[in-house]
């Protein structure tokens, strides 16, 4: 992210409390922070928190943290830049123009990529109204969908000759390797370069904050593979962490917490048409854990439709499960009769279609629903046994013990079977892993031993103090997250330490609330201030050798070098213990 004196004296003149208060009035002091339910996502209890000491927020149910430009920009879903400007205005500091600022160099490319983008998305969109667009505009009208729609999701074609792209981008003054960068551009065989989209519908992909960040492309002709082609990995795109739909659908999930997950691009354009505006789609993947974080994010109650087949079928299963290991509250719903969402909407209308997503099973009901339909003979016992020992998978997964003793009393009930021996069966199924949130942080928090805890707690509040910890390595902590922490705090560029809890929060996304716990919370027997931090340096190094000695000793014998070792650490300690 971007730093230069306008944007620090921007942090200097702002209060992040002030600023957060616009956006949430309900916020309240508590203790050192204040707090509220979160912006973003949908809550009763309050697990927002902001800290006028060190200038961020955080949620602790939803993983958003930040320093006052990253609120900004996600509650405003809008850029750096834009954010800045706005913060700069209320700061009474006069900005002036973006370019004059201090902008790394990957901050520039960014920019430019968005601008480079969104330009493509521009230039498709013409060229599927120009006359090499017109049946593509045929196809989308037989597909019903409007104009209105075709505009507001900005749908365009992708003219089928090799570099109609490339030479418009160039013409406009970009480079080529920009381009490639893009995925807009493809090298082929012998150097040559090309337009990655040839003849194919073009769907902008935006991320939440509505950057065209990538495109997926549909062929016309059908026998043409593959049928949906997706933009490459960029630095602004990654498939697993993108959903189709999201920026549009953000403003009706925000407001009702419900969140509808859809196969594909044309049912997530169809449901909006109808006014089914909550819809999003994963793009050709399985759902992934980093799709479930985004959306617990905002989302407290999803439903899954996908298509109704056997694939469909199996990955609503599986993404359902991604679900509840994430802790997310989701049910199943199906069409039943062999239409996509999108034709359904279209032959039965939105009033029908909701009905399907009220009927929506929790994912037991689903899969027991699965077993006895069409089923003229009850089961028997063994294909009893055998149902119970797969559907005992999904009721592992569920982080609930209150949801998991109802479905272990549904399977006995509807199967017909002691819950006993149900209990007894979901013991030996494998144990999923342990949920995470705020508790589980809390925990694995208090487990770190406390001289680590507190040495890292203290770097994350005045991170400049590592500069002190040169004889200290990640091995001298016992903690694993500890000696991660560390590691990471040593290789933090130096002008990224002032939102150290932030970035390291951001490089590892499933220790975000345990850094922010950490950052935030009191827990008692901090150290504070650089002479006690060096006190601790050396008391951890020192336990560190102890500890490296007595396993030597205890390895038994020892060879020519491990003895050279110890003689080293011993030599060590004792200057060590000198010092103190
Ligand atoms: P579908 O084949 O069900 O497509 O794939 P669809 O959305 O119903 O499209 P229409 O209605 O035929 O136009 C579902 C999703 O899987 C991904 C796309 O994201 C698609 O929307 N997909 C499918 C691919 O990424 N590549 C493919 O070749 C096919
Ligand atoms: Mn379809």
């Amino acid at each position: 992210m971007s730093s230069s004196p306008v944007i620090e004296l921007i942090r200097e003149k702002l209060d992040i409390v002030d600023v957060v208060r616009d956006y949430v009035p309900a916020l309240k002091k508590a203790g050192k922070n204040y707090t509220a339910p979160c912006p973003f996502h949908n809550e009763k209890t309050p697990s927002f928190n902001v800290s006028p000491d060190k200038q961020f927020f955080y949620c602790f149910g939803c993983s958003e943290g930040g320093d006052v430009f990253t609120f900004l920009m996600k509650i405003e879903g809008i850029t750096f830049p834009e954010a800045a400007r706005k913060l700069a205005a209320k700061a009474g500091v006069e900005y002036g123009d973006e370019r004059s600022h201090a902008m790394t160099e990957d901050d520039k490319e960014r920019l430019e990529l968005k601008k480079m983008l969104k330009h493509a998305a521009a230039f498709y969109h013409s060229s599927l109204f120009s006359p090499a667009g017109e049946k593509a505009r045929l196809y989308l009208g037989e597909r019903r969908l409007s104009k209105t729609t075709v505009e507001r999701f900005e749908l365009g074609w992708a003219p089928a000759g090799g570099s109609a792209l490339m030479d418009e981008l160039k013409e406009k003054g970009w480079s080529r390797d920009l381009a490639v960068k893009a995925g807009l551009v493809t090298e082929r065989e012998g150097g040559r370069v090309g337009d990655t989209f040839r003849g194919r519908i073009m769907f902008p992909i935006l991320n939440q904050a509505g950057d065209t960040v990538a495109f997926g492309g549909r062929v016309l002709d059908p026998e043409a593979k593959p049928k949906y082609l997706n933009s490459p990995e960029t630095v602004l795109f990654s498939k697993r962490r993108t959903l189709y739909g999201l920026h549009e659908a953000l403003p009706q999930i925000r407001k009702t917490g419900k969140l509808l997950l859809l196969e594909g691009y044309m049912d997530v354009i169809g449901a909006h048409q109808h006014g089914v505006d909550w819809a999003v789609a994963p793009l050709g993947t399985n759902l992934t854990v980093e799709h479930a974080g985004l959306i617990r994010r905002y989302a407290k109650d999803t439903v899954v439709m996908f298509d109704d087949d056997r694939a469909g079928i199996q990955a609503s299963v599986r993404a359902a499960e991604i679900f509840m290991e994430a802790g997310l509250y989701v049910r199943l719903a199906s069409l039943a009769n062999g239409q996509d969402p999108d034709e359904y909407l279209n032959d039965h209308g939105r009033e029908e279609f909701e009905k399907k997503l009220v009927e929506a099973a929790d994912p037991l009901d689903f899969r027991m629903n699965l077993f006895f339909k069409g089923r003229k003979t009850p089961p028997t016992s063994q294909e009893k046994a055998q149902a119970i020992a797969v559907l005992l998978e999904t009721v592992a997964k569920q982080p609930d013990e209150i949801l998991k003793s109802e479905w272990v009393k549904s399977l006995s009930t509807r199967f017909g079977v002691e819950e006993a021996s149900v209990l007894k069966q979901l013991r030996k199924a494998p144990l999923p892993a342990p949920a995470e949130g705020k508790r589980g942080a809390a925990l694995a928090v208090k487990a770190i031993p406390a001289l680590e805890r507190g040495f890292v707690q203290l770097l994350l509040r005045e991170p400049a103090l590592i500069e002190q910890a040169a004889a200290l390595e990640p091995e001298d902590f016992t903690s694993p997250l500890a000696r991660r922490l560390f590691d990471a705090l040593r290789a933090l560029p130096a002008a990224e330490r002032a939102k150290a809890p932030t970035a390291l929060a951001a490089e590892f996304p499933e220790d975000a609330a345990l850094v922010m716990e950490l950052a935030v919370t009191d827990l008692g027997g901090e150290i504070t201030g650089a002479q006690n931090a060096a006190a601790a340096i050396k008391r951890l190094k020192r336990l560190s050798l102890e500890r490296r000695l007595k396993e030597l000793k205890a390895a038994g014998p020892m060879d020519p070098q491990q003895l050279k070792e110890y003689s080293r650490l011993m030599s060590e300690l004792k200057s060590s213990v000198k010092e103190l």
